[in-house]
């Protein structure tokens, strides 16, 4: 079962009341959302998810504490339109837990694992068309190359294009792990499973993980009440570095505004970045999955 991450930091800093309006971007398997629930008695609580196994589990978890929610089985880089088509223009709350959950990493037929065999699929959403299979065996060897140092920060990006390229087709996870091995030096598999990157970057192409996150980040800003509260956790540094400079953009004041001895209230930023926030040591004991964790937390102030 999913073992919710950075749940208690989440919900002592959404500042929930008990007629917020919130929306949990990542619904899964309800943890952070149940939670939620319970607090905003008289609120209501939009929750994204496209995985229908997670919505199924999910609606019946959250009809046993409240009817004050409904979830919508869509991208949320849709976030501002699905909102919208709701005749809802502002929220007091957001949160996104990105990735995936500990159930689709752990089902084998959805191919996110490199410890499973499974057919390469990594699709979140199940009807879309691109998937792992499609970029393994028919992106060109530079296209590889380019989303494994991108995505991946993977150093050994070459020898496995190089590799994969070879060995194809190439239809099954362990069958890309196997070459993964092939064409990275012995001492690389020592410390970290050395498919790690690739499988992280194959992951972020076929999902196109970091434009939708940036965009839906940035509409979320836009969605956000006087005294209403993001809060983000991400797992790796690429999704990271996006939050922080997007927070970064939107809390900072213009350097050449900063010159001036009086700075007009147009000027002044909307937004406070409150902190960032790691995994306790007790967390980190008790859940794996929350090693690379980090919650970043923003207010809108004007
Ligand atoms: C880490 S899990 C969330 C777990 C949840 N917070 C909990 O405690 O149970 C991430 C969930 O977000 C969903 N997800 C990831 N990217 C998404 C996107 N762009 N749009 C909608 N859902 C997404 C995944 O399907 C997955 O169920």
């Amino acid at each position: 079962m999913h073992k919710s991450v950075l749940l208690n930091e989440c919900i002592d800093n959404l500042n929930l009341k008990p007629n917020s309006i919130i929306v949990d971007c990542t619904l899964g398997y309800a943890g952070h959302s149940s939670e939620i629930l319970k607090k905003i008695k008289n609120g209501y609580l939009y929750a994204f998810d496209q995985d229908n196994e997670a919505i199924k589990f999910s609606t019946e978890k959250l009809l046993n504490i409240s009817k004050n929610f409904e979830i919508i089985n869509s991208n949320f880089v849709n976030i501002k339109e699905e909102l919208n088509k709701r005749n809802v223009t502002h929220v007091d709350g957001i949160l996104y837990d990105l990735g995936v959950s500990s159930p689709q990493l752990d089902e084998d037929y959805r191919g996110f694992s490199f410890h499973q065999n499974a057919r390469l699929d990594m699709r979140m959403n199940q009807e879309n068309d691109l998937d792992a299979y499609y970029v393994v065996n028919n992106y060109p060897y530079e296209k590889l190359v380019d989303i494994f140092y991108k995505y991946g920060e993977e150093k050994y990006a070459s020898s496995i294009a190089k590799g994969i390229i070879k060995n194809r087709p190439i239809t099954t996870t362990l069958e890309l792990v196997d070459v993964i091995k092939e064409n990275v030096p012995e001492k690389y598999k020592r410390d970290k499973h050395p498919a790690r990157k690739v499988f992280q970057a194959i992951r972020i192409e076929v999902n196109d993980e970091l434009n939708v996150f940036e965009k839906s980040l940035k509409d979320a800003l836009e969605l956000i009440n006087i005294g209403g509260r993001i809060c983000v956790i991400t797992f790796h540094s690429l999704e990271d570095k996006i939050c922080k400079d997007v927070f970064k953009s939107v809390s900072e004041i213009d350097s050449r505004i900063k010159k001036l001895p009086i700075i007009p209230d147009e000027y002044l930023p909307k937004f406070k970045v409150i902190k960032t926030i790691q995994p306790s040591e007790i967390e980190l004991n008790e859940n794996n999955r929350a090693r690379s964790a980090k919650l970043r937390i923003i207010e809108r102030v004007g």
